[in-house]
């Protein structure tokens, strides 16, 4: 694995030419995804100020040109109409060189529109000569020509009652009130993880600490949260937050993990109080940082994305200096206690051809590059398996046992095997067994959705020439798309 000194990892980009050799070299990968949104080169990591605003959805993600390493972060923007088709922008917020406030990156953040600007707040990561850390809220305003200009100071510096270790600005708007609330994850001095809350009655100006977040029950949980939001999804009030340096069950020695918690949210008292336990986001390997979009139409609804990749791993791709994606935009509901995450309706729009299902000798189907793959499940155990051989060995498994009522995903049998600590295998019961599967398959992705969004599978894979097929056991009804190219492969910066 590649080695980085710190004046690589955080060199400032001077003139886009000098990425255009890496770009050339990084799109010929067999790797590159083909609707999912990756970076032009480098490392991609959180999506960040995801907002409706003009027609159009905007989106930026964190971007370190310069390889596979979580060096200097820019804004990269990229927009669409309908969350399924992308156009890139270009890079929006670039850290501010030698004394700037975020010297040593732009960090996460989101958006809020007010007349006919977006207002991005982030954090400034900014590092002393000694290489001391200190975390500023910034504000940038983005004009209608797509530019943005920073506002020449921080809204505030780091509260000195926590660890430097507070960033991610969530700016949230309620319904039928004037306040807008920005909610920043940090650390306690005691390295417990929390999130602060901030609020204002105008977007630019007059920012005050309102105090810590009570969440009853979760006072010790992790020692950062990083990404903390909530949103108001159905009535309901939903945590959502990646709580760090804390293992799970059942999810090897990961350390890093996003998830929610579905409560009630009193602004007065600043205390969420939960109804039921912390749950995963997602039960694949690789998901992250994932962000609601602010200003949407209907209040009541949320979609969310994610960062396809986790913190602290690398990826089979790092030696091609470039990592990282985004997942699919997913619609957020409530049912009962649970979040349900479902594929935008819209990207049925990525349907191309309708393919038979016509099996060789081994009883495989071809695995299209980019397909979508639809299984009814009437009764009894089904084993799938993605991204085996032509003889049907191998691959990615995805089990249903009706005798546990539990399904298993497990990577291990892939030829490219990768972060193999963190566990090759994650299981979620299906207390009300196994009814449909609905499978989107991109050049190195699969997001597996589990009746209708109960549950969801998200992780990178790596197929060799050879892992190009796949079949099902089972009594199911099976249909399968190939899927278009959604976002161009471009030398954009
Ligand atoms: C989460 C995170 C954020 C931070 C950003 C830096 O993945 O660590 O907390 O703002 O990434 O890229």
């Amino acid at each position: 694995m590649r080695e980085w000194t710190r004046e690589e990892k955080y060199r400032y980009l001077k003139d886009p030419q000098e990425l255009k050799e890496l770009y050339d070299r990084i799109s010929k990968s067999g790797y590159r995804q083909t609707f999912h949104n990756q970076a032009v080169t480098g490392l991609m990591n959180d999506p960040n100020g995801f907002v409706w605003h003009d027609n159009r959805w905007h989106l930026f993600y964190q971007w370190c040109p310069w390889g596979a390493v979580h060096g200097l972060k820019h804004w990269y923007h990229i927009i669409s109409k309908d969350l399924v088709t992308w156009k890139n922008l270009g890079v929006c917020l670039l850290p501010d060189q030698e004394d700037g406030y975020d010297n040593k990156g732009v960090y996460s953040g989101s958006a809020m529109p007010i007349d006919d600007k977006i207002y991005l707040y982030y954090t400034g990561n900014h590092r002393d000569a000694d290489w001391t850390r200190h975390a500023y809220t910034c504000l940038a305003r983005l004009g209608n020509d797509g530019w943005p200009e920073k506002y020449p100071l921080p809204l505030f510096g780091a509260n000195p009652d926590y660890t430097e270790h507070q960033r991610d600005p969530k700016i949230i708007k309620i319904p039928g009130s004037d306040t807008y609330y920005m909610i920043i994850g940090a650390q306690t001095k005691d390295k417990r993880g929390c999130a602060l809350i901030y609020s204002s009655e105008d977007l630019q100006h007059g920012w005050t600490f309102l105090g810590e977040m009570k969440v009853p029950g979760f006072e010790s949980f992790g020692d950062m949260w990083e990404c903390p939001s909530v949103e108001h999804i159905g009535g309901r009030d939903v945590l959502l937050l990646c709580p760090q340096h804390l293992t799970i069950p059942g999810r090897g020695q990961s350390q890093n993990h996003n998830g929610y918690i579905i409560g009630n949210m009193d602004w007065e008292t600043l205390t969420f109080t939960p109804d039921g336990q912390f749950h995963v986001l997602d039960f694949g390997f690789d998901s992250y940082a994932a962000a609601c979009a602010n200003n949407l139409q209907d209040a009541d609804k949320a979609i969310l994305i994610a960062w396809m990749g986790v913190p602290d791993v690398s990826y089979p791709t790092d030696e091609e200096d470039w990592a990282g994606c985004l997942t699919l935009p997913r619609e957020l509901t409530v049912r009962g206690r649970r979040l349900i995450q479902q594929p935008l309706p819209e990207l049925k729009k990525l349907r191309d051809e309708k393919l038979p299902f016509e099996a060789n000798e081994a009883g495989c189907f071809a695995l299209p590059r980019a397909a979508e793959v639809e299984l009814d499940c009437r009764k009894g155990d089904v084993n799938m398996y993605m991204f085996t051989d032509e003889a049907g060995k191998g691959g990615l498994s995805i089990c249903y046992s009706e005798e546990r009522k539990e399904i298993t995903v497990d990577r291990s049998g892939m030829q490219i095997r990768f972060n193999e600590k963190e566990g090759e295998s994650r299981t979620r019961p299906l207390e009300n067994g196994l009814s449909h599967l609905r499978i989107f398959v991109d050049s190195s992705s699969i997001e597996i959705f589990v009746n209708d969004g109960d549950a969801v599978f998200t992780s990178r894979i790596f197929p060799t020439e050879a892992e190009r097929f796949f079949r099902i056991e089972g009594d199911t009804f099976n249909r399968m798309w190939t899927l278009k190219r959604a976002v161009k492969e471009q030398f954009l910066i």
